[in-house]
């Protein structure tokens, strides 16, 4: 380590000179640009070469659905937090055991923010030790399980989405056996995470994932 005295001292004609005088132009400085994080078409295209199950896609849809809706709710970066819902389970299919690592790998791999990787971290706890902090975090844990039920409760309504009202996904919640891979103690979690009522997340996960309701097939038109 250099001491203080050995570091070399300037003439006292050195010393005075006024900072520009004499002094190299400064080197061409890189513009200061953000690295370009991936649009939805490029997540888009990612989750279809990673998911071929269509119920995967669609919940994967359906959580980002909530998720913008819940954006546009905070006033937060609908973009962003889409994205988070988006490809939350893109390893699902591919490495069960391992989600959602080997997806995290492959996100941080292709520049995707730490926001996102983080809020995908935080959605399975369980397997990754980093509980839901942010807002995004305890949003998508939030509407993860809560969309899987939703979309089981539009699938035996002759009306499907349309005029579902959170009582009767309430109602659904407290039949254990009715979408009985949905956790109900993670939907009461979300609940508390988010720090609202109850029916107020459940109609707003209804209301984002009814604004895709024609690619999700829940619509009463779409229904047999
Ligand atoms: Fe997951
Ligand atoms: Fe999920």
């Amino acid at each position: 380590m250099r001491g203080v005295c050995d570091v070399p001292r300037l003439s006292l004609v050195e010393g005075l000179k006024r900072p520009d005088e004499g002094a190299q132009p400064p080197p061409e400085m890189e513009p200061n640009v953000s690295p370009q994080i991936p649009d939805r078409a490029s997540a888009l295209t990612l989750l279809e070469s990673w998911v071929e199950n269509e119920g995967l896609r669609k919940h994967m849809l359906a959580v980002e659905a909530s998720c913008r809706h819940y954006a546009r709710i905070y006033g937060e970066d609908e973009d962003l937090w889409g994205m988070a819902g988006l490809l939350h389970d893109l390893d699902w299919e591919r490495y069960p055991d391992e989600h959602p690592r080997r997806g995290l790998v492959e996100l941080e791999e292709l520049g995707y923010p730490d926001a996102i990787l983080q809020a995908i971290r935080a959605h399975a706890p369980d397997r990754t030790g980093v509980e839901p902090d942010g807002l995004l975090d305890r949003v998508l844990f939030a509407c993860d399980e809560l969309c899987g039920l939703v979309y089981a409760c539009c699938l035996v309504r002759p009306t499907g989405i349309d005029d579902l009202a959170p009582k009767s996904v309430t109602k659904k919640l407290k039949d254990k056996a009715f979408a009985a891979g949905v956790s109900r103690d993670d939907v009461t979690r979300g609940v508390e995470l988010l720090g609202i009522e109850r029916v107020e997340h459940i109609q707003n996960v209804i209301d984002g994932m009814r604004t895709i309701g024609e690619v999700l097939g829940i619509r009463a038109e779409d229904r047999p």
